[in-house]
């Protein structure tokens, strides 16, 4: 028995030191979980700032680098209706807000389908998804600051009643959300990926929801 044991642990050893060197001399730490996604920082890149508040702060202050992203603020006027491009120009043909699904006659739905669509004769496309329709105007943020939009989106006087729970929720699988990262041809998506501003979202939840200065 004693010796088949020891013949066992040999045995084990041995197949451990193959495993290792089948691994090669590199070095054995496991790789450290990124610190950016598509030039946007992910949680790990605030993990050393210990104090809640702080760190809060500045993971909203990235989770804003989306929010004013044209992809999103063309959605989220404060002031009339919808905008288009990069430079937030009025949407044409103009459009009005309505309930948000736009005028009778003239909703979004009558040109923006359920899903992108590629203009046949020229290059860009149509945005779709459905639903398509404008932010309430107390969802709108275009010309605020990152504190601000921290405060209102907050408020369930004015972000549609919704928890922190129900914020981490919109950001991480909104139908709408997720369109910013897959705008269509012609149009440059939003920083990061969903996934990394979802989990921004989470982190800064979970650190209090403590907002920016400013
Ligand atoms: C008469 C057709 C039409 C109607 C109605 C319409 N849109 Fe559009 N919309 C377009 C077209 C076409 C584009 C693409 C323009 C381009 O990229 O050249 C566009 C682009 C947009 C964009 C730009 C996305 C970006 O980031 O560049 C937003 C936002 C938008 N529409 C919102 C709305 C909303 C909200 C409504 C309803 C209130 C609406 N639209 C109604 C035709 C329409
Ligand atoms: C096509 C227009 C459209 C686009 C694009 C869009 N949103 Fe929205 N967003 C809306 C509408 C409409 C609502 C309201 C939905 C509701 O209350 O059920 C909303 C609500 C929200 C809310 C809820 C809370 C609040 O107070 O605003 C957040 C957060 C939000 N959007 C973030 C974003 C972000 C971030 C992006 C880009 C990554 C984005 N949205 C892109 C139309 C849009």
């Amino acid at each position: 028995m004693r010796t088949l044991n020891i013949a066992g642990s040999t045995f084990s050893i041995a197949i451990i030191a193959a495993l290792l060197s089948a691994c090669g001399q590199g070095p054995s730490e496991p790789a450290a979980p990124a610190n950016d996604v598509n030039g946007l920082k992910t949680p790990a890149a605030f993990a050393d700032i210990a104090d809640d508040a702080d760190r809060a702060a500045a993971l909203f202050g990235e989770m804003s680098k989306v929010m004013l992203h044209p992809r999103c603020a063309n959605c989220h006027p404060r002031e009339g209706g919808p905008t288009q491009g990069d430079d937030m120009h009025p949407h044409s043909p103009p459009v009005v807000r309505g309930f948000g699904m736009g005028a009778a006659g003239m909703e979004c739905s009558t040109c923006h389908g359920p899903a992108n669509f590629a203009f046949a004769s020229m290059e860009g496309s149509i945005p779709g998804a459905v639903p398509w329709m404008l932010a309430p105007q107390s969802m709108g943020w275009v010309g605020a600051t990152p504190a601000e939009i921290c405060a209102q989106i907050k408020d369930t006087e004015r972000n549609g009643g919704r928890t922190l729970d129900d914020l981490v929720f919109h950001n991480s699988e909104d139908h709408l959300v997720n369109w910013a990262w897959h705008p269509g041809e012609g149009r440059a998506p939003a920083p990061g990926d969903q996934e990394t501003f979802g989990a921004l979202t989470a982190a800064w939840a979970q650190a209090g929801a403590h907002c920016p200065a400013g």
